[in-house]
């Protein structure tokens, strides 16, 4: 019988030596939580393909934005949902706009919370788009000039950070340059620099309410078969001045993840999407796997493959599993 002479088992023993030697540990300082925000008050719409989260109008939002923060998660990414929606999105470039009014809301009852935007149209046009359709495509340039317009009412709204996520050619350079010029040159930006046109995005559709009316997103996000395109993208967008560079989806993308962390020296972000949740919850549901054993090792595993931020809708049950 062959007997080894190496063991690695030796450091599997017991909880005191595999925590010693674990290489990986997530932390609630890692994690970022979507929230959605909707008109009206004290609306709370359950988004039944994702368990646990809601469209929230904006004192509901409050609410949880402070009960949030008391479970140690210091920073969110919102999204607004408007009532009304048009061929341009007008509401995303109003400076009364329900995304505007959540962030001025939010920063005044809870000022310490890092509040990240989302910079895009499609949850604000009535096409579901990511900008502005001319001859029945998504026109690049004219987007960016919205796009633009778009960052600085974020900002004088008081956003911390934005984040451009329409795969728009040259977004990045556009929302810097719209954010320096008006004084706004310590904003960062957190660039979806390698989005995929994912379908892991479609119980997202449902809480924005932005699926494409016609067509879908193949002519501005990413083939999923792609690396070194990615790459690319990653390039481009840390030469227009990406302060963070985020891959989504991750879980379907770690190698991207990785690729990203080994190749560029910025942070680098990750987004754990809504199907990737979606899927965690209906398996749990019906009882084939153990919800928090999976969540936190998918977590865990976006963490290793390079991520230093994680925009997951489990941050919260991360952060009270983490406190246990
Ligand atoms: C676009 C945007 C999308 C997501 C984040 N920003 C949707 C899309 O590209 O269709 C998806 C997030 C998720 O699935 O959790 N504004």
């Amino acid at each position: 019988m062959f007997t080894p002479y190496y063991r690695p088992r030796r450091l599997r023993r017991n909880d005191a030596i595999r925590e010693l030697v674990r290489e990986t540990n997530l932390s609630v300082n890692d994690l970022i939580l979507p929230l959605f925000v909707v008109e009206g008050e004290n609306i709370k719409n359950p988004i039944s393909s994702m368990p646990g989260n809601d469209q929230l109008s904006i004192d509901l939002l409050i609410k949880e934005v402070r009960e949030v923060y008391n479970l140690g998660i210091r920073s969110i990414i919102l999204f607004g949902i408007p009532d009304q929606k048009d061929a341009t999105g007008s509401d995303a470039v109003n400076e009364k706009g329900i995304i505007q009014r959540a962030v001025m809301a939010v920063k005044e009852a809870v000022p310490e919370m890092y509040v990240i935007t989302d910079v895009c149209f499609c949850e604000y046009t009535d096409h579901g788009h990511c900008g502005a359709i001319v001859d029945g495509h998504v026109d690049n340039d004219t987007t960016l000039q919205m796009l633009s317009d778009q960052v600085i009412t974020h900002a004088r709204a008081g956003a911390d950070m934005v984040a451009p996520s329409g795969m728009m050619d040259g977004m990045v350079g556009a929302i810097r340059k719209g954010l320096d010029d008006n004084n706004f040159e310590n904003i960062p930006i957190m660039s979806y620099a390698a989005k995929y046109a994912s379908g892991f995005y479609g119980p997202f559709r449902e809480a924005a309410e932005s699926t494409p009316q016609f067509g879908d997103r193949r002519a501005y996000q990413m083939d999923p078969a792609n690396s070194r395109e990615a790459m690319y993208e990653v390039e481009l967008d840390v030469n227009e001045g990406a302060d963070i560079i985020m891959v989504k989806p991750a879980l379907s993308y770690l190698d991207i993840i990785h690729k990203v962390k080994t190749q560029i020296n910025l942070p680098v972000a990750a987004y754990n999407v809504s199907g990737e949740f979606s899927m965690v919850k209906a398996a749990a549901k019906l009882g084939w796997i153990d919800e928090q054993k999976v969540a936190m090792e998918i977590l865990t595993s976006i963490k290793r493959a390079g991520a230093d931020l994680i925009l997951t809708y489990y941050a919260k049950d991360a952060a009270s599993w983490l406190n246990q």
